[in-house]
């Protein structure tokens, strides 16, 4: 059986596609279906309960559409949901968190640095993570407000964006931080200015392609991988405006795409 059915994949607007991108390097005949919440965003400022009540209107949408899979690709809508989502939902879902355990493999200065939304730092689930390592590593967190919203306006290298990551970056390199997490899907889109201000000799950790391969092994084990040999097609929609979501997702998809109105 070809199995068209699509994967399933949403964040609260844009940043989730740093994780789309790479399911479709890896999983090139799926069909992905990709929802930006961008009119309820951002997530990263808001309770858990709207987060939930969000999270799990989308993944009804998702399987109304026939998802056989959905991957949260979102740090802040993971940690505040997914647990519940589990509970009540079958369908298989994967869920994104900050890479504080490869972060963690990789230090040789003993502290790592977290950059997220604020609700994903003040979340049992982050903390749990954190607590989990805080034997080995010093932990040092650093919320980062107005910076997603940099990228949904697509400001990736203006002086505002660059302001503000010097403003979030510098103390945690001032504390000895030698490995920098990318707690919020949208910061993999700023990667560059985040090096420049991090310098060569610090690691910069994402965790795109694990959640790539994590969702490519869970379909493997559910036999739901398409044997279809035609390439996959990429289906967008926004909450937002279109017109505007038309307009990002096409620069960071690095094609021109159409975008359908939730
Ligand atoms: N992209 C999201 C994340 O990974 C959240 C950004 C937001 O809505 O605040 O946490």
């Amino acid at each position: 059986m070809i199995n068209r059915s699509p994967i399933g994949i949403f964040d609260s607007g844009i940043g989730g596609l740093s994780i789309a991108r790479r399911i479709r390097e890896i999983l090139p005949n799926e069909n992905l279906l990709y929802i930006a919440d961008s009119a309820h965003a951002p997530y990263g400022e808001k309770s858990e309960s709207y987060i939930y009540q969000r999270s799990s209107s989308i993944v009804d949408f998702l399987l109304e559409h026939n998802a056989k899979v959905v991957v949260i690709a979102c740090n802040t809508a993971t940690v505040s949901s997914i647990q519940k989502l589990r509970t009540n939902y079958s369908v298989p879902i994967i869920g994104v968190e900050p890479g504080v355990k490869p972060a963690a493999f990789k230090t040789r200065s003993g502290i790592i640095g977290v950059l997220a939304t604020t609700q994903t730092l003040k979340s049992n689930s982050f903390n749990a993570l954190a607590d989990s390592f805080s034997s080995h590593v010093k932990i040092e967190v650093q919320p980062c407000p107005g910076l997603m919203e940099q990228v949904e306006v697509l400001n990736l290298d203006d002086d505002k964006t660059e302001q503000l990551i010097k403003k979030y970056v510098t103390p945690l390199l001032a504390r000895g931080a030698d490995n920098i997490v990318l707690g919020c899907t949208h910061y993999a889109f700023l990667v560059p200015l985040i090096r420049k201000i991090a310098g060569p000799n610090v690691e910069i950790i994402n965790t795109d392609l694990a959640v790539a391969n994590e969702t490519a092994r869970r379909l493997g084990t559910a036999n739901l991988l398409t044997t279809s040999t035609i390439p996959g097609n990429d289906e967008f929609w926004s909450s937002g405006s279109t017109h505007v979501a038309q307009k990002q997702i096409s620069l960071l998809w690095g094609e021109p795409v159409k975008v359908l109105q939730i």
